[in-house]
């Protein structure tokens, strides 16, 4: 049977090394705040409820930008140190039994195969908890392990405390613990604050766990650098990098193409279907999901959208929280700036901006556009210059065209207004009144020829 996990995720602390008035884990790597990378680790393996954020710095903001519903929140006042924070959750933890897992919020490249891991080492043998480590080139600032004869853990000396001899001890403790809960409970009022920082160090569960009889036991891992825990800018950029390139190797390996991938930026929730290109320095961000066979233009940038198959991205094209079916082409040089909804197989060409507008299938705006608050029906094509004025300097009004409709190129529409199925504007029109189906509409000055008069002027010179 499996033995069901409770993970709590120690996130109170502030990161002064961060040099910020953010709170450590509110920073973001790979397109996500570090507290919900975690968050999203652990429900690989763990249903939300046994999910706890021990939170304290900027408690309010930490809890908002945890945006899985369903976690549970343990509030650490004051900070004294790791053991404290889990000890301050005694009251919803203790009761659950199974496992206590600890990780961190700032330890965001924690992989999910390394914690099962963790926790088949756990559930191997009879030790009262499990730790990972791993052998460190420089391992200044962790902890180090001390092993007993047997090859299991005695204790964890933390480098302040440390011998030289412990010092020299190149296996660190990365902090991630799988304890049995039951144990952990009822000896966690055994730690003491008798060291140099005088705080409550979980550290210590190793000696207390030997002390009574239990062993603990150590899971190696092989690179060091999963378990970064980020202290300061530069170890943010370090993590977003690794995150961004596991990113891009599971893109491609999921069967899209990316070109130049060290200049693409594809945020950790994104999802790509198989035979999409990316090309060169594009950008796709928050929970974009694209289809398969698209192509996004080099140095376009995509957050919140959805692109059905076979969507073409010109180069150069701005699209925020819109929806793309099949087949839409939009750019070079686009801007579908929010909540758009364009149909299949429309077209959206160069300096062309979309604001709330819903086009339908097969509509056209192919040059120099504003298009804002509006419904445009299938198959209507809007000319080039065409301007929705949707804005009076008050409120903001929609325009409504029908279907297979034809704007004229630089005709001005003043919003509220509506043009019928089928209706024609004029070039360079300004319309201010409804358009009748199947109509057309001419709203602009007479052109008036005046024979011969340049000839004229000409010769009066
Ligand atoms: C800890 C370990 C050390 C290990 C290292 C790995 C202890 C005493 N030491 O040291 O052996 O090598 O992690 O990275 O545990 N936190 C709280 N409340 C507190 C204190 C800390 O929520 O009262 C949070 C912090 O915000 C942070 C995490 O716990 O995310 C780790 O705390 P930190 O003080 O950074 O521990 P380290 O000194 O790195
Ligand atoms: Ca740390």
């Amino acid at each position: 049977m499996q033995i069901p996990v409770t993970v709590v995720i120690l996130a109170a602390g502030l990161g002064t090394r961060m040099k910020s008035r953010k709170a450590k884990v509110l920073h973001r790597a790979g397109g996500k705040s570090l507290v919900q990378h975690v968050v999203d680790t652990a429900l690989t393996f763990t249903p939300a409820e046994r999910i706890f954020v021990v939170v304290g710095h900027q408690a309010d903001e930490v809890r908002r930008a945890v945006t899985t519903p369903g976690i549970g929140f343990i509030e650490q006042q004051e900070q004294r140190g790791t053991g404290h924070a889990v000890m301050v959750g005694r009251e919803p933890l203790a009761g659950l039994g199974g496992y206590l897992m600890v990780l961190y919020g700032d330890c965001p490249l924690l992989r999910p195969e390394t914690l099962q891991r963790l926790i088949a080492a756990q559930a191997d043998g009879s030790s009262a908890a499990t730790l990972l480590t791993a052998d460190m080139a420089d391992p200044t600032g962790y902890g180090r392990v001390i092993r007993d004869a047997r090859g299991g853990v005695a204790a964890i000396v933390e480098q302040k405390a440390a011998t030289a001899e412990q010092l020299a001890i190149r296996e660190a403790n990365m902090g991630i613990y799988c304890f049995r809960a039951d144990l952990f409970w009822k000896h966690v009022g055994e730690l003491r604050t008798d060291n140099p920082a005088n705080e409550f160090y979980l550290t210590d569960m190793a000696a207390i766990f030997n002390r009574a009889g239990f062993s603990v036991e150590a899971l190696r891992i092989d690179d060091a650098r999963e378990a970064l825990g980020i202290n300061n800018r530069l170890e943010l950029a370090e993590v977003d990098r690794l995150m961004r390139d596991r990113k891009l190797r599971a893109v491609m390996l999921g069967g899209a193409t990316v070109e130049k991938p060290e200049t693409v930026t594809i945020d950790a929730d994104v999802e790509i279907g198989m035979d999409t290109v990316i090309e060169p320095f594009a950008q796709i961000l928050g929970r974009t999901r694209i289809g398969e066979n698209c192509r996004i233009g080099a140095a376009s940038i995509l957050s919140d959208c959805e692109l059905a198959d076979d969507v073409e991205i010109g180069p150069f094209t701005l699209v925020t929280s819109s929806r793309l079916e099949r087949g839409v082409q939009a750019g070079p040089f686009a801007r579908l700036r929010m909540d758009n909804h364009v149909e299949a197989g429309a077209h959206i060409g160069n300096f062309v901006e979309l604001k709330k507008t819903h086009m339908g299938a097969g509509a056209k705006a192919n040059h120099l556009a504003y298009l804002g608050d509006s419904h445009i029906g299938a198959r209507s094509n809007i000319g080039a210059g065409t301007i929705f004025c949707n804005y009076d300097g008050v409120r903001k009004s929609r325009t409504t065209i029908g279907e297979g409709a034809f704007v004229g190129s630089n005709s001005t529409l003043v919003a509220p207004v509506e043009v019928g199925d089928g209706a024609y504007v004029a070039a360079a029109s300004v319309i201010t009144k409804p358009v009748p189906s199947d109509s057309l509409a001419v709203g602009r000055a007479h052109q008036i020829v005046k024979e011969g008069w340049a000839k004229k002027r000409r010769e009066r010179k």
